[in-house]
């Protein structure tokens, strides 16, 4: 079936390549255009389109993304599919995923997993840790569907934040979606130049309860004092027993995705306020540095996934979970 499911992807990828190229050029329209217009967060919804695109492939059920993706204006769900037909009929002849999106390989995680991988690794400690706590807080929401995959599960007094334009963004496509959000509180904040966890206090966040801390794909459009001050709020402010879940990057990442394609790439993120700011060199001795930084904030690392950690100049990024002491 396997032979088969090529013998028939090439031909048809080769004949739908014009698709293909209207599918990428709407997305991407969509994804840096309408979201500047809508004051919106364009990564997020590269994010959401993972996501998507994991559910459609069978690797990860995601019913809310799946819905906030068909009625968000900054992305299109016909334009990932003209673009991932070929892909998605070889899928189900096969049986079995190709190209993209792969299972990762832990440890050897390209560029192209890092969606999928930081998703599955997140999950994984998610998973295990919510049931035993109280609050979920998730620090740059964007339009992560976890507060309504986890609550009913475990029944926590949820919390978003992230910048105004992208939450009312986020709020309306709930609504639309016919999404119930009512456990969840919206907390409109820039990390940058907000206190966060003041914002937190006064919506009803209680610092007395265990919270699990979600901040995934955020650190790095941060300045390091930004992602030092969050450590510290958790470190001083949250209950013993609370855990904080983030992903950090690699300084060869954030230097460059690509050294040539650097200039472009740094100009559209700008545009829509998500330029690269913050990365830890993790080039060598990479578990020693994270665990500098985190307990030079008296927190202490759990579990951790780095990612492309067998690549000779290091991991390009890690997954890891952060407790209090
Ligand atoms: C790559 S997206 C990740 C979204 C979400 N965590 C997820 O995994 O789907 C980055 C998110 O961080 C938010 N963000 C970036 N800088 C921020 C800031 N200074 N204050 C608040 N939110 C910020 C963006 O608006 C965006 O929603």
């Amino acid at each position: 079936m396997n032979f088969l499911s090529w013998v028939i992807f090439v031909p048809l990828q080769i004949a739908l390549m014009p698709l293909a190229v209207v599918g990428f050029v709407v997305v991407a329209y969509k994804q840096i255009f309408v979201s500047k217009r809508l004051d919106a967060s364009q990564t997020g919804i590269e994010v959401l389109n993972g996501r998507w695109i994991m559910h459609v492939f069978g690797m990860r059920k995601d019913i809310p993304s799946t819905r906030l993706a068909e009625v968000t204006p900054n992305t299109s769900v016909f334009g990932l599919s003209f673009f991932l037909i070929p892909l998605w009929v070889k899928y189900k002849i096969s049986g079995t995923l190709a190209l993209y999106p792969l299972v990762p390989q832990k440890g050897s995680e390209t560029l192209l997993d890092l969606v999928p991988a930081r998703t599955l690794y997140i999950d994984q400690i998610l998973n295990r840790a919510a049931p035993d706590m109280e609050q979920f807080v998730l620090m740059g929401a964007g339009y992560d569907s976890r507060a309504y995959l986890y609550s009913e599960k475990h029944r926590m007094k949820c919390f978003e934040l992230d910048r105004a334009g992208t939450q009312q963004l986020k709020t309306d496509t709930l609504t639309k979606a016919g999404i119930d959000s009512s456990h969840v509180t919206f907390i409109p904040v820039d990390f940058e130049c907000e206190n966060a966890f003041d914002k937190l206090s006064e919506a009803g966040w209680e610092p007395n309860r265990k919270t699990l801390f979600l901040m995934e794909g955020v650190t790095l459009y941060l300045e390091e004092e930004t992602v030092r001050t969050t450590l510290r709020a958790v470190t001083e402010r949250a209950a013993p027993g609370s855990t904080l879940v983030l992903d950090i990057y690699a300084e060869k990442f954030i230097k460059l995705v690509g050294r040539r394609a650097q200039r472009l790439v740094e100009y559209l993120l700008e545009y829509t306020n998500e330029g690269l700011r913050f990365g830890l060199p993790l080039e060598k001795d990479f578990e020693r540095v994270l665990a500098d930084f985190i307990e030079s904030e008296d927190l202490r690392l759990g579990e951790t996934f780095f990612l492309g950690r067998t690549h000779k100049t290091g991991p390009y990024g890690v997954v890891a979970e952060v407790l209090t002491q």
